[in-house]
């Protein structure tokens, strides 16, 4: 998580006012003439995916993408990254209104776009669902810190208010 300063004054982590106004800008083209027809949050505790990653060597397989697990095991702590896309993915069963067992995890994948920001790419039984809610593109956003993950995903539909 970053700091918000109110100047250009550039500490590690630290954001302006002009970043944040450039951020909303981009945001609300994104938005604009669609519909949020669903939201989802999670919040995930990094320590219990740090010991799952250990005694199951299975779950990153399980429960992520190539690209994810690529992504993921390239960065300093692995957990943090791993526990914001499974916090994504989480969030996204719920803005669709269906339990974990909805879709596999795999089918909801967190793609890196080159300048760091995440998008959601579906797949399989997730696309179903999401055709069957009226929903056409999403919006997610990821934050960590040493502690926790959180993600924020919105089901965008094609229709004008
Ligand atoms: C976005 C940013 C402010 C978040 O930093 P932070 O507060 O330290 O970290 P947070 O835990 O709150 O958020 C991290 C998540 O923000 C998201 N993120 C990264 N860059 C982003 C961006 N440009 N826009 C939106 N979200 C971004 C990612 O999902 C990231 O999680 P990940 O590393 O697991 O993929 C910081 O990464 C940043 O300033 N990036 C540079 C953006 C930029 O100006 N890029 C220029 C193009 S190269």
């Amino acid at each position: 998580m970053g700091i918000l300063t109110p100047s250009g004054d550039r500490g590690p982590g630290a954001e302006t006012i002009t970043d944040l106004a450039g951020a909303v800008t981009r945001a609300a083209g994104e938005v604009r003439g669609r519909l949020v027809t669903c939201v989802g949050t999670d919040l995930v505790d990094i320590d219990d995916v740090r010991r799952i990653l250990v005694r199951q060597p299975r779950f990153a397989h399980r429960y992520f993408t190539a690209a994810e697990r690529g992504y993921c095991l390239r960065t300093g702590d692995p957990a943090e990254r791993f526990a914001a896309r499974l916090a994504a993915k989480e969030a996204v069963l719920k803005a669709l209104g269906v339990g974990l067992s909805g879709a596999a995890f795999t089918e909801i994948e967190v793609v890196r776009l080159a300048g760091g920001q995440p998008r959601l790419a579906l797949t399989g039984r997730a696309v179903a669902l999401a055709d069957a809610a009226g929903v056409r593109s999403w919006l997610v956003t990821l934050t960590h810190s040493r502690h926790v993950a959180h993600a924020f995903v919105a089901g965008l539909s094609d229709a004008s208010a």
